[in-house]
């Protein structure tokens, strides 16, 4: 059955995605089942994670993805390290490779690493045969749509378009971001030369989002409106987070403030969750990517501005290692302290940028024998996010043996059924609570004589 729609042409019925990722891999699973008449082929040049998303386990754990990839793999969606057959045979090619804070040369630390956005490029032009549309998904620098038309151009090159078409997923929800967006963005040159391009997307997501979420604007906005997106997600919490560290010296109730303003519909409630700080591979990667573009554009007072989301979530992880280390009166060297929670956020084994790397890290400095736990992150994940100096505990119990302060660091469920009475008879005394995931309830802690601290709880709250 194909689609034909004027205003869009043929229907597509081949795509290549490039990058096999936490973007790349439910991108391509989600568009071979909303799109039966359409072949997927996922590339990526690691044929270890190639191999799992052939055979299995998945590499990635996300809900609702096993199922989908068992009903398309072999049907229309196929896995391979075969970058170039898979996009010599596609009309349209997804960039999916990572785009990481730059490590070393101009703008380290700060901007995006697209050299596999450049290399995805060389393997375009190597091997497309004929006309190719090329949609950056990848989060990318404002600016990159331009350069990869540049890259793709030169002699001998196929004709090429290039649209901008940024994901929004978030990790735990991926597939159903993907089944349900909010919005997807369509971001061509404003020339309009892609405008036909452009329709040819439009008409594949079409078969499964309703067209009035689907909005065409320019590259440049699109590219954009993905890093002002995390920046304003990322904005709120550290709002909340910086309004946590007033709540606990006025004895205001952090979680009472996030819902008189969250009720307020101009506002809206999510996002306004206070905790150690966000984590996850994106809001900081994003953030920096904003900042470095506004420096470069010589906006310092811009740059400053969004510098600052990032200097309140350093902050509230210091503040919150200060307020153990008061806790344990004034010092925690050579005290146990038990860290529970290592992924960056629960449902998910992922520790990228996680609070618990910079809890911990402040912790150890202070002289503390850290020991952690996360009911998901296996050991060698943990090892590899913290350093060696911890001691990885296979569960919570372990972990808080003979402690003198327990943090709670990410909000898993397992940490809220936790048998505390067992806890608390294994600590050394006052046995300290820190619940900087606002996961427990505090009262029936502090009849079992827990001296329970909460974030954003003032002082006797
Ligand atoms: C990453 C970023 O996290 C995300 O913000 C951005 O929008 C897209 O890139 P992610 O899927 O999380 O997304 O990256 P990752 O899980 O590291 O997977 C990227 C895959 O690309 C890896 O499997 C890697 O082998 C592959 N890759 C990398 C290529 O196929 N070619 C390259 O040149 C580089
Ligand atoms: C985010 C965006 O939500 C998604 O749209 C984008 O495509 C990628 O980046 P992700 O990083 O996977 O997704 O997770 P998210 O659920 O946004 O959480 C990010 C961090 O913020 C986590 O550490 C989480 O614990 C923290 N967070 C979230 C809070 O501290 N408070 C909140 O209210 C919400």
């Amino acid at each position: 059955m194909s689609l034909v729609t004027t205003e869009e042409g043929a229907a597509v019925k081949s795509i290549c995605i490039l990058g096999a990722g936490y973007v790349g891999g439910p991108t391509g699973a989600v568009l071979a089942d909303r799109c039966p008449g359409v072949n997927v082929h996922v590339a990526d040049v690691d044929a270890g994670r190639i191999g799992q998303w052939s055979q299995g386990p998945l590499p990635i754990h996300e809900p609702g993805l096993e199922v989908i990839v068992s009903r398309c793999r072999g049907r229309n969606l196929f896995f391979t390290t075969d970058l170039g057959t898979a996009i010599d045979g596609a009309e349209i090619v997804f960039i999916c490779v990572p785009t990481p804070t730059k490590a070393h040369g101009k703008g380290a630390g700060m901007a995006a690493d697209v050299s596999a956005i450049e290399q995805a490029c060389r393997e375009i032009k190597a091997h497309a045969r004929g006309y190719k549309i090329v949609v950056e998904k990848s989060t990318v620098p404002c600016g990159t749509a331009a350069s990869i038309a540049g890259l793709l151009q030169g002699d001998g090159a196929g004709a090429f378009d290039v649209l901008s078409n940024p994901e929004f997923m978030a990790e735990g929800t991926a597939i159903a971001d993907l089944s349900e967006p909010d919005r997807v963005l369509i971001g061509a040159h404003p020339s309009g030369t892609s405008a036909a391009a452009q329709e040819r997307l439009v008409g594949v997501y079409a078969q499964w989002i309703p067209r009035e979420r689907i909005l065409r604007m320019s590259s440049w906005s699109a590219e954009l409106g993905k890093l002002a997106a995390n920046a304003m997600l990322a904005q709120r919490i550290s709002s909340m987070n910086a309004l946590s560290g007033i709540c606990e010296a006025v004895g205001a109730d952090v979680e009472e403030v996030a819902l008189a303003v969250g009720r307020d519909r101009r506002i809206g409630g999510a996002f306004l969750r206070a905790g150690p700080g966000f984590g996850g591979s994106c809001f900081q990667k994003d953030l920096l990517s904003l900042v470095y573009l506004a420096r470069t554009l010589h906006l310092d007072a811009v740059a400053e501005y969004w510098a600052q989301v990032l200097q309140i979530n350093a902050w509230q992880q210091g503040r919150l290692v200060d307020t153990v280390v008061a806790r344990l009166h004034g010092t925690v060297a050579g005290k146990r302290v038990a860290v529970l929670g290592v992924a960056f956020k629960p449902g998910t084994g992922d520790t990228r940028e996680s609070p618990a790397i910079g809890v911990v890290a402040g912790l150890l400095r202070e002289g503390a024998v850290v020991r952690v736990h996360d009911p998901v992150v296996p050991a060698k994940g943990i090892q590899r996010a913290l350093g060696g100096a911890v001691e990885v505990c296979a569960d919570a119990y372990a972990a808080c043996e003979g402690a003198d302060g327990v943090v709670l660091c990410t909000g898993w469920e397992e940490f809220r059924a936790l048998d505390y009475a067992r806890i608390h008879g294994r600590m050394r005394r006052p046995a300290n609570l820190f619940d900087a995931c606002l996961l427990l309830d505090r009262a029936p802690l502090e009849r079992l004589g827990f001296s329970v601290f909460g974030i954003g709880k003032g002082r006797g709250k």
